[in-house]
């Protein structure tokens, strides 16, 4: 069966009462859990990895591109937290494997927040980006792969 994966970078462990006036309630376990019965509903599985250590999230990367070039892996939700915006090795290692699909999630409107969180290192990278949704933002950026898989056979 083929996957998607989900990636989560740092403080997004704390999801549910880190500031949850900005990130809402739902727990990085229940983002998770719906992701993986979301991916399953379409007949894909689900893989989920959550690091506050920029070097594991760029492995993770990595070692999606090759899966991706195997055939295994179909895309990754990413939403690289606080990475977004200082993380120039990141935007590489997004660049390094494409054309592997990565869609950009913002739970928070960063564009609406601090001035620091209006650039993304991430984006030019990205093949789509969901922002301000909430933790919806995941389902729609899981829709939006399926639907890009499906369109690609
Ligand atoms: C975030 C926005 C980032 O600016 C912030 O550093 C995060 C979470 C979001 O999901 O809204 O950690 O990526």
């Amino acid at each position: 069966m083929k996957s998607f994966l989900l990636l989560n970078g740092p403080n997004l462990n704390l999801l549910g009462t880190r500031e949850p006036g900005v990130y809402g309630s739902a727990t990085l376990a229940d983002v998770e859990a719906q992701f993986t019965v979301q991916a399953r509903s379409q007949g894909f599985q689900a893989e989920c990895f959550q690091s506050n250590h920029e070097g594991a999230l760029i492995d993770q990367i990595h070692a999606a591109g090759q899966r991706f070039a195997a055939g295994d892996l179909l895309g990754v939700v990413f939403n690289p937290g606080a990475f977004t915006h200082t993380s120039i090795a990141l935007f590489d290692a997004i660049q390094g494997v494409k054309p592997l699909p990565v869609i950009e999630v913002h739970i928070s409107n960063v564009h609406a927040r601090e001035a620091f969180r209006h650039h993304s290192y991430i984006s030019p990278a990205a093949a789509g980006i969901v922002v301000g949704f909430g933790t919806d933002g995941y389902a729609m950026a899981l829709d939006a792969l399926v639907r890009r898989a499906a369109a690609q056979g």
